[in-house]
């Protein structure tokens, strides 16, 4: 049986994604790996082990690892594309020097890494539409550096050493759990709490700007099948393109309006995100993803709308039902 360690647990996506590996490997076989103020609660405490792991302090992973017999990591620790724009020197010690540690240690003890990469780690000379899996990747931001950075360090690893690294470029993530923190396709999640709130939207995007999407169980199916991909089919790892939607502001909200006929939006496009968002792809071309480990998304824009509507009225009222009381 696999023992897996989740780094970054409490985040966005590692958050969903510790809860999806105990019901696949099993409760006790998951650990959640946290740092300090940002400790897991609920559902995500409760289900399984959880530990201290700071990524940038290659001691602690060590410990963990050996502790818990870890033989695949998923390493989620990262500052988002914005966030890291005003904390460059934290965005590459947490994304670079701290996945130096979790390979060194990988690399120790035998474990397989997951380190995603992003549509972030492609730039403005990228062609945008149907981006090719191999291409120009000279990004602008200090997130796209650390993602590229990401992709190289993880292939070095895996040829020199024989680690099992492998990753995705994840589009924007949405989902109805944890809040993203300071990423430039957060608009995309906040849109719908503002609908469900019965409050105007404000986009700091500007109309016509599409980018790549994904609903989280899609992203948290593709991070766990590439995992438990066939080596032997694998012509690249670090790092796929995987796409599900593409949407532009307008299009989410009219997706949103059709069950929520009065929600109403407006523009206030902040040009930090504007400039990310255009340097960014429109749409990547995921079909190495598809060919070589059968990625499939399930997820379209209109059932993810009717299923982020749904998950988050259920969620909001909860919370004013216990505040209440
Ligand atoms: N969601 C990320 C961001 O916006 C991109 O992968 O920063």
């Amino acid at each position: 049986m696999k023992n897996v360690l989740v780094i970054g647990a409490t985040g966005q996506i590692g958050s969903e994604l510790t809860m999806e590996l105990r019901e696949r490997y099993g409760n006790e076989h998951v650990v959640a790996g946290y740092i300090h103020g940002a400790d897991p609660h609920g559902e995500l405490k409760e289900s399984g082990p959880s530990a201290v792991v700071d990524v940038t302090d290659a001691i602690n992973i060590e410990c963990v690892v050996k502790k818990y017999n870890i033989d695949a990591i998923y390493n989620m620790a990262a500052l988002l594309s914005v966030v890291a724009e005003s904390k460059p020197i934290l965005a590459w010690k947490v994304g670079i020097d701290g996945l130096w540690n979790v390979l060194e240690v990988a690399r120790a003890y035998h474990c397989s890494v997951f380190t995603p990469s992003s549509i972030g780690s492609f730039g403005p000379e990228t062609p945008h539409l149907l981006t090719p899996q191999d291409t120009t990747q000279r990004p602008r931001t200090m997130y796209g550096v650390t993602k590229v950075t990401t992709e190289l360090l993880s292939d070095y690893y895996y040829h020199k050493y024989g680690v099992d690294t492998r990753s995705v470029r994840f589009p924007g993530i949405i989902s109805n759990v944890t809040p993203p923190g300071g990423g430039t396709t957060d608009y995309a999640v906040d849109i719908y709490y503002s609908a469900v709130k019965g409050e105007k939207f404000i986009c700091p995007i500007k109309k016509g700007t599409l980018m790549d999407m994904m609903y989280m169980p899609d992203a948290l199916n593709a991070a766990i099948s590439l995992m438990e991909a066939d080596p032997k089919r694998l012509i690249h790892r670090n790092s796929f393109n995987i796409a599900s939607m593409s949407f532009a502001p307008e299009t989410i909200y009219t997706s949103i309006r059709k069950q929520l006929p009065d929600f109403e939006m407006v523009y206030d496009v902040d040009p930090l995100k504007q400039a990310i968002a255009d340097s960014w792809p429109d749409c990547m071309d995921d079909s190495c993803a598809r060919n070589e480990w059968d990625w499939n998304p399930s997820y379209s824009l209109e059932s993810m709308t009717s299923d982020m509507l749904i998950k988050l009225r259920k969620k909001l009222l909860t919370k004013a039902t216990l505040m209440s009381d």
